[in-house]
């Protein structure tokens, strides 16, 4: 086959010329057509050139995100049916050491009302859980030096032995290889850690000197090394991002393969010195939710509570875009505000653990239903099956 391809001058339609039988055939592409050929080769071959994510990333067309969300979507019902993975959230401190500029909770905002949870209250927030349905816990907290990675181990020792259907998550940020090697032999499954961009340069806008891109993916392949399935991802929209470092960033995932992935919407927090910065777009928080279905079809990608804040239905549209696990929140309710990491963090009604039957009713309501399951990785390690 020889097909050659005009582009006209304004970029809008291109032709194509291909041979059949000694004669030529024409075609005729616009640039709608162009870019659903994209998406079909992403869906098919799990990757694209530098070119093909570019063309989706920046491609406003309603008629292309409406094709790019719903081909995700149907690659998602192919693997997890109708059926949405619930876990249990629980913020076990908003003590930090670290500095990020977006993040509310950083060290350097005064206004903060700090808290750590007792291991008991922990404890208790599981037993909730698991009434409620939860089979999978994630702790997360800031990076707090006065929880001793013997408290850490011990904690999961403890809702291992109290819970050992369930899985246990992590998400409390760097640590040594071998504190990560101890949580996960005390019980410890699954690991969240976003990279938050993979371009160093971005990675240094947006965190100080002493936090580093290179720490933070070294402990991303210690994790996977270990036998964590282990989850990455980004904040979409952060301060200088551009389409570039996108690309890096799904290239990035394309080549760790993380079963999971959390991508939200950047939301400024008012005393943060990104506090006036504007927020991420929604629309291209959800096309690069599609773009990683399409890239990793047994991705656990959750529409996360940064998306709810963002838009009223901002869950609903993260599922319509390929995601299959939703996040509810199992801490205590009066420690919740306190766990601001932007501005209007939604705690409540569907978001709160509490809230499941409001949020069984809302999936309902556009053809899923919560699984009451741990959902694990497909291919991730799971000693109950
Ligand atoms: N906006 C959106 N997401 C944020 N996170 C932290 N601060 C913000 C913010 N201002 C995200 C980071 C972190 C996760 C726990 O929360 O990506 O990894």
């Amino acid at each position: 086959w020889l097909v050659r391809a005009v582009v006209s001058p304004d970029q809008v339609r291109t032709t194509i010329l291909f041979p059949v039988a000694g004669n030529w055939y024409r075609a005729c592409l616009n640039a709608k057509n162009l870019m659903k050929i994209w998406v079909d080769r992403l869906k098919q071959e799990h990757t694209l050139p530098p070119e093909g994510y570019k063309a989706l990333l920046t491609c406003t067309h309603v008629d292309v995100t409406t094709y790019l969300h719903r081909q995700a979507q149907k690659v998602t019902q192919a693997r997890f049916g109708n059926n949405i993975y619930i876990r249990g959230l629980i913020e076990i401190s908003n003590c930090c050491r670290n500095n990020c500029y977006y993040c509310g909770i950083r060290k350097g905002n005064p206004q903060v009302e700090r808290y750590r949870l007792s291991r008991e209250t922990i404890l208790d927030c599981c037993t909730q859980g698991y009434e409620l349905g939860f089979r999978t816990f994630v702790m997360q907290g800031g990076e707090d030096a006065a929880q001793s990675s013997e408290w850490v181990e011990e904690t999961v020792a403890a809702i291992r032995n109290r819970f050992p259907d369930c899985a246990i998550t992590l998400s409390l940020g760097e640590k040594t290889r071998e504190e990560y090697e101890r949580f996960f032999r005390a019980g410890a499954n699954r690991y969240l850690l976003r990279h938050e961009t993979f371009n160093a340069e971005h990675y240094k806008l947006l965190h100080p000197a002493e936090m580093s891109q290179q720490n933070r993916i070294q402990c991303l392949h210690w994790l996977k090394e270990i036998g964590y399935q282990t989850g990455t991802g980004i904040m979409v929209g952060s301060p200088g991002q551009t389409t570039d470092h996108l690309i890096e960033d799904i290239r990035f995932i394309e080549c760790f393969r993380p079963q999971m992935i959390g991508i939200g919407p950047f939301i400024p927090h008012q005393n943060t010195p990104f506090g006036t910065s504007a927020p991420g777009s929604i629309e291209q928080t959800l096309r690069l939710l599609s773009i990683f279905r399409l890239m990793l079809p047994d991705a656990l990608i959750p529409a996360t509570t940064a998306l709810a804040t963002l838009a009223p239905d901002g869950r609903e549209r993260g599922i319509l875009a390929g995601a299959n696990v939703v996040m509810p929140n199992l801490s205590p309710c009066e420690e919740r505000i306190k766990y601001a990491l932007y501005n209007n963090k939604a705690s409540l009604g569907a978001e709160a653990a509490e809230g499941l039957a409001m949020l069984n009713k809302q999936l309902q309501a556009i053809g899923y239903k919560v699984l009451p399951t741990r959902g694990d990785a497909p291919n991730g390690d799971n000693p109950f099956k």
